[in-house]
């Protein structure tokens, strides 16, 4: 039998994919010590914590609450949830978010493209995936664009925060500082909007209305807190590892060049084969059993989301990227494929799902459009860093300017 593998380890850093074989294989059900949770890695196992109430996620993640000033969304549980959860979904729907905020994703690539547009050379990770899908939520919100820098300032500081393992009192002194300005620029312009609400997210979210519960202040800071380090660093990584799995086959990307209705499928091929959440925790209220044996109540789960995207009991040649794996048509593609879990299930399952893949496709479309060629720069695929989330660090790509 091969060893367990140690998820703390260098060696799962650099690649932990073939440590989630070796645990779905031989240990479905195992008990990490370094992390005290029972890890789980196939997608059957996975897939049933995301969508059976007996997983709560009532201790989600300790740090949550100081990162954000507040209880949020994937902390709570139950009628708590449902209603804040109804409060906040519908404008992340599809008409509300292709009326009002298409223009806004546009706007926001076009600006960030126009600032390496003639370079010959560029990182799309620090010149554009980590500042875009900041931008975006800044401009939804109806926030000064003129503080986009700021936004991002407090944004890393508070992903800082929620990723200090080591607990280094510096990194958590300057999330928690982040937190509170934060919260004092956001409150004078809540009382603006309540008052005059506008056309705005910010707007929708001082003046929704649940069954008779509103959100109050802090509930609202929490939120867009929450919405930063939720709708950013995911989008980030996720659109940085599609450029990198595309640029790695470049057949496949000369598709995907040729025929854009392919984006939603290359963007939920790479949600599949390099998810940026890697995994998530819940806790059983009551004793389970999965495929390996017994989890006690109350003890923590970790969920595998990067292993149960690739389990050979459920995807063939699992560790492929194929754009069109199977039999997804470019039309069914996003739909199917939603079968990652990549984006959670169930009641917890992304709220910003569609925001995600509309700002992908325009992000997709608009690089293409601007540089008719693009190649790695430093000549081979950066890989992917990070444990509980995932991705490319940076991405120097040489550029081929187009005529406009
Ligand atoms: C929840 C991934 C983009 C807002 C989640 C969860 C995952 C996830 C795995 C489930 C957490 C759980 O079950 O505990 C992703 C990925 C994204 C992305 C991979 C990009 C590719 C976004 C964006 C936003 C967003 C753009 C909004 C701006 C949220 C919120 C929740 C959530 C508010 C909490 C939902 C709840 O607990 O009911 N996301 N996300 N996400 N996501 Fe995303």
């Amino acid at each position: 039998l091969p060893q367990p593998p140690d998820i703390l380890s260098p060696e799962f850093a650099a690649d932990p994919y073939p440590a989630y074989r070796i645990l779905r294989e031989h240990y479905p059900l195992f008990h990490d010590p370094g992390t005290d949770s029972f890890l789980i890695s196939r997608y059957e196992d996975v897939a049933r914590a995301f969508r059976d109430p007996v997983f709560t996620s009532d201790n989600y993640e300790w740090q949550l609450e100081p990162a954000h000033g507040g209880r949020t969304l994937p902390q709570m549980s139950g009628r708590e949830h449902a209603v804040r959860r109804a409060l906040v979904a519908p404008a992340f729907r599809g008409r509300e978010l292709r009326e009002k905020f298409l223009p806004v994703i546009e706007r926001n690539a076009r600006e960030l493209i126009d600032t390496f547009r003639d370079a010959a050379e560029t990182d799309l990770v620090a010149r554009f995936a980590t500042r875009f899908p900041i931008n975006v939520i800044v401009d939804m919100l109806g926030l000064d664009r003129a503080d986009h820098d700021r936004f991002h300032g407090w944004y890393a500081s508070v992903v800082g925060f929620l990723s200090n393992l080591a607990q280094d009192p510096e990194i958590a002194d300057a999330g928690l500082r982040a937190a509170r300005e934060l919260a004092a620029y956001l409150l004078p312009v809540i009382q603006e909007r309540r008052a005059a609400p506008g056309d705005d997210l910010l707007s929708t979210l001082c003046t929704a209305e649940v069954e008779g519960t509103r959100m109050n202040d802090q509930d609202i800071t929490s939120f867009v807190s929450l919405l930063l380090a939720a709708g950013g660093e995911t989008t980030d990584k996720a659109l940085a590892a599609l450029f990198r799995n595309l640029l790695a086959h470049p057949d496949q990307l000369a598709a995907v060049r040729a025929d854009r209705s392919l984006i939603p499928a290359a963007f939920a091929e790479t949600l599949r084969y390099t998810p940026p959440v890697q995994m998530i925790m819940r806790q059983p209220a009551a004793e389970v059993t999965l495929s390996g044996g017994t989890v006690p109540a109350g003890a923590t789960v970790t969920c595998l989301i990067g292993s149960a995207n690739r389990d050979e009991r459920h995807y063939a040649r699992p560790d492929t990227f194929h754009v069109l794996r199977g039999d997804l048509t470019p039309a069914t593609a996003f739909s199917a494929a939603a079968e990652h879990v990549a984006f959670g299930l169930g009641r917890h399952f992304c709220v910003g799902a569609l925001l995600a893949k509309t700002e992908v496709e325009v992000a997709v479309n608009q690089l293409l459009d601007a540089f008719p060629a693009m190649d790695f720069a430093e000549g081979t695929a950066p890989a992917d860093a990070g444990v509980f989330t995932r991705g490319p660090e940076r991405l120097r790509v040489r550029l081929v300017p187009g005529d406009d």
